[in-house]
């Protein structure tokens, strides 16, 4: 099966919890947490296509032939900071996968990411790789971020967010339209200093209790 360029998770569990993160009376503690719960149904979603092979297997009551995940341990990247937000939750339920951070900032006059950390894992090539950002807005980091994982190597990709903006989703289509998207929600657009609307408002900044 080919995965669609944009997976919206249209799931009650997900909508309500999104609903909960973006109201504004949430508590710091309060969106971590239904950050944690929502990324790990996110994960669910975005994982459905892991290549799989069987193992035998002795049950109880005889042998069987069961199946298993093939292949080298899948990769996350999260884009920092806000990303790691999400990569807390989808840890709990791909405990082994290999983990890479890329920083970068969006310069707040043109918008445009600047670079200032990547550590990724080797052999990505023979990985499926996950880059999480909670919020795809103007799109620049993400493209970013996968011209960079692709020039390390990276062929099967995926981009896993909370909230997408039209703008985003088409700024992906155009540079990178191999990678698929999963969100919770495609948000109407962005304003003009590249918040998503209605959004959440700054998600590092909910999620870290800063300001
Ligand atoms: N980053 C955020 O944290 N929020 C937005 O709305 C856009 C980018």
């Amino acid at each position: 099966m080919t995965q669609a360029h944009l997976t919206i998770v249209d799931h009650p569990l997900v909508q309500h919890k999104l609903t909960l993160m973006r109201d504004k009376g949430t508590s710091t503690a309060g969106f971590r947490r239904l950050l944690r719960e929502i990324s790990l149904l996110l994960a669910y979603e975005i994982t459905r296509e892991l290549e799989m092979t069987t193992v035998r297997i002795q049950t109880p009551l005889c042998e069987m032939e069961a199946p298993t995940l093939e292949g080298k341990k899948l990769a996350l990247i999260s884009i920092l900071r806000a990303g790691n937000g999400l990569l807390d939750g989808i840890l709990e339920l791909i405990p082994a996968a290999r983990v890479g951070f890329i920083g970068l900032y969006r310069d707040p006059e043109t918008l445009q990411p600047v670079q200032y950390y990547s550590k990724i894992p080797n052999e990505l090539d023979a990985r499926m790789t996950i880059v999480v950002d909670p919020m795809l807005a103007t799109g620049n980091s993400s493209v970013a971020a996968i011209d960079l994982l692709k020039a390390a190597g990276a062929r099967n990709l995926r981009f896993l967010c909370l909230l997408a903006s039209p703008e985003g989703v088409a700024r992906m289509r155009e540079a990178h339209p191999d990678v698929p998207i999963v969100t919770a929600a495609l948000d109407e657009r962005l304003d003009d200093h590249g918040y998503i609307v209605p959004g959440l408002g700054d998600a590092g900044d909910r999620m870290f209790g800063t300001k």
